[in-house]
């Protein structure tokens, strides 16, 4: 079985974040949220993995994974361009794939338990798809499938109006290579993408089979800032704490925290977990639990609390920081003096600040 994984797309949802990056890189408790996804392929037995590439910035993304060597994975990167769906990014990827079955699994997804129970029976089963689904609040944002009594898909609908379950699609999928026919057999939709939704359903309506899978761990689709934040904090509630810093007399440090090479965290500091803190920073601040801090970040003023700071960050203010996504090499000081009275800003396009 092989793999594929798509980090296409423009991310539009995430900018300013992905004025410099992909989505797919963005740090989940230090990580990029896409490694997530190739340790779960890996961990399925899944080793040989192709990569489509977008147009927002691909070389990051070869630069960070590499041949996939230090995963323990073969990776092929396979370059789909502009984001013209889903269905679209498998498609280009037929070459790759072949005859074989594959797991697709979307690099901004991220999945609590891994994929391994979800993998199991399906290649020599006559099921041409399997789908991930999990029981959401607000289906009509999803990709919603309708079930019959033994989980047997009966269709799919992409964002419906009016819901038959509310059980959404996750974004792992199960395939045999039927599906490049079905691809073949749709057409765009309304937003001008070729939609895996719509693939599914031909197989449906070809007579084929397509069973699922409900998830019951916690599943994460990173699209907005509010997601990145939400799945920093579910890592974050199963870290392992590992100290390779150093802490000076008189620092407080509670909870789960983990502590990168050559970080020194500064007497009266106060870091309560769960908190990560990568390598070289010096921290001599209150961090606050769901705080995840880059590497080479120097933090010795403000209050930060459930937030990410991607990394080489200067943060000396006085305020409070939470709820935070603060992108690499950003600078947040205060003034050297209080007047006149009034914040300075020099920030990108797409930026928030919510004072
Ligand atoms: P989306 O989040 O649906 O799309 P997007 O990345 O363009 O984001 P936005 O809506 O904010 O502009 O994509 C889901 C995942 O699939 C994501 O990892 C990007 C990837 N993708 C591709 O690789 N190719 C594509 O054609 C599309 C649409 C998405």
């Amino acid at each position: 079985m092989k793999g594929l994984i798509l980090s296409g797309g423009h991310g539009t949802r995430l900018r300013p974040l992905t004025h410099t990056g992909p989505k797919q890189l963005i740090p989940i408790a230090n990580k990029p949220v896409l490694f997530y996804a190739i340790e779960d392929l890996k961990e399925a037995g899944v080793t040989d993995i192709g990569l489509i590439l977008g147009t927002n910035m691909p070389e990051k993304v070869k630069e960070a994974v590499g041949d996939g060597s230090k995963f323990g994975v073969n990776i092929t990167y396979i370059l789909q361009g502009e984001p013209k769906g889903l269905a679209h990014a498998v498609a280009v990827a037929h070459e790759f794939i072949g005859d074989e079955s594959f797991i697709m699994y979307l690099g901004d997804n991220i999945l609590k338990s891994g994929i391994n129970e979800f993998v199991e029976g399906f290649q020599d089963s006559d099921y041409q798809a399997r789908i991930l689904l999990q029981q959401v609040e607000n289906p009509k944002q999803f990709g919603v499938a309708e079930l019959d009594q033994r989980g047997q898909v009966l269709n799919l609908v992409e964002k419906p109006k009016k819901p038959r379950s509310n059980l959404a699609l996750v974004g792992i999928y199960l395939f045999k290579s039927s599906i490049f026919e079905a691809i073949s057999n749709i057409k765009p939709s309304w937003r001008d993408e070729l939609e895996i939704t719509d693939a599914i359903q031909e197989l449906l309506n070809s007579q084929l089979k397509v069973d699922s899978h409900v998830v019951k761990g916690w599943w994460k689709d990173t699209g907005k800032p509010e997601d990145v934040l939400d799945a920093n904090h579910l890592i974050l509630d199963v870290l392992k704490p590992i100290n390779n810093g150093k802490i000076e007399e008189g620092a407080k440090i509670s909870g789960r925290v983990s502590i990168g090479n050559n970080t020194i965290v500064k007497k009266d500091s106060v870091i309560r977990g769960p908190v990560i803190i990568g390598e070289n920073c010096e921290i001599a601040t209150y961090i606050g639990p769901y705080t995840s801090i880059g590497d080479n970040s120097r933090i010795t003023g403000g209050e930060i609390e459930s937030s990410i700071v991607m990394g080489d960050a200067v943060i000396e203010c006085d305020e409070r920081i939470v709820d935070s996504l603060i992108g690499n090499h950003c600078q947040i000081v205060s003034g050297e003096n209080n007047l006149p009275k009034g914040r300075r800003f020099v920030i990108g396009e797409n930026s928030l600040i919510n004072l």
